[in-house]
């Protein structure tokens, strides 16, 4: 049985009761899939309570992005944390979140957070890494989860918490993708059927920057800028950003760069935004 609780005084008993035990936290805005999935199977794995939170975060969506329409499916949701063996789910209000309103202190993410996702989404990382903080604060966890699927969103946790001082552990769990390749999000439900087949221009682009790992920075980058030049030609997808990056920064890795790299993509379908990653291993 999956509880459900909306306020933190809720929450405190579950808390309590594994005072002396492992306690894992999986953050999401609901509209939960598969993706979310294997995040609660990691945690359920790993941990004794875990706990999902399902929180639709108003400070990290921009005045043109799609708050009001994102997906709030709470009763499917419940149906899917139940499966997964999450112990309790805190979905809590906006009040609660946010007591003094409009946050005046926020976490920043510094340069890091400005490039990729930062440059087309300004102040999107400030919302993420205030919230994330927030909900560590009020679920108290050991361990918290999250997916590779948001890639920079994952390396910022993991400074933040590193330049904080925080005594969480931060676990990646790999992307999940549908059996064609596209990564599973949120969004994908946004998409019509021709637009879902634009939109496999994206992990298409990624597996074959994937193939030529060996060949050097420059080699990956082409190959996937192949295949998305491609799809923009149809008309029917806008790029944002390829970039293959150094994870540490997620600054550009030079032509002769050798190690961790990742490959991220971002592009619009339609009215809908999507993003895509791949690590690669470049030898
Ligand atoms: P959301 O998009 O709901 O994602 C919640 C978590 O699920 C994130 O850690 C994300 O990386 C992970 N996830 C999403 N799709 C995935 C996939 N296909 N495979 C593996 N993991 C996947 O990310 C957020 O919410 C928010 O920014 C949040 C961290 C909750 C703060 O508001």
């Amino acid at each position: 049985m999956t509880a459900l609780v909306h306020t933190r005084a809720e929450l405190q008993p579950f808390l309590d009761g594994f005072a002396n035990r492992k306690r894992g936290v999986v953050m999401t805005m609901g509209a939960l899939h598969e993706g979310h999935l294997e995040l609660f199977k990691r945690a359920r794995h790993d941990c004794d309570l875990v706990v999902a939170t399902i929180f639709v975060n108003p400070l990290q969506f921009g005045p043109n992005e799609d708050f009001d329409r994102y997906p709030r499916t709470l009763d499917d949701d419940l149906k899917l944390c139940a499966e997964a063996g999450v112990d309790v789910v805190y979905a809590p209000a906006v009040e609660e979140v946010y007591p003094g309103g409009q946050p005046i202190v926020r976490v920043t993410p510094g340069a890091m957070g400005e490039v990729l996702e930062g440059e087309f989404r300004p102040g999107f990382f400030t919302g993420v890494l205030t919230i994330v903080n927030k909900l560590l604060n009020l679920t108290d966890p050991d361990v918290a989860f999250f997916g590779q699927k948001d890639a920079q969103q994952l390396a910022l946790v993991r400074r933040m918490v590193l330049d904080l001082n925080m005594p969480i552990e931060i676990v990646g769990v790999p992307t999940v993708r549908d059996e064609d390749g596209l990564a599973k999000s949120s969004r994908n439900r946004y998409l019509s059927s021709e637009e879902r087949t634009t939109a496999l221009a994206l992990s298409r682009a990624l597996f074959a920057g994937q193939e030529k790992a060996t060949e050097g920075a420059d080699a990956v980058r082409d190959a996937a800028t192949a295949v998305l030049k491609a799809a923009v030609a149809t008309g029917r997808l806008d790029l944002d950003y390829l970039a293959l990056v150094d994870p540490r920064d997620f600054s550009e890795a030079p032509p002769t760069f050798s190690g961790e790299t990742v490959l991220a993509v971002a592009a619009r379908v339609g009215t809908t935004r999507l993003i895509d990653n791949l690590p690669l291993t470049l030898t």
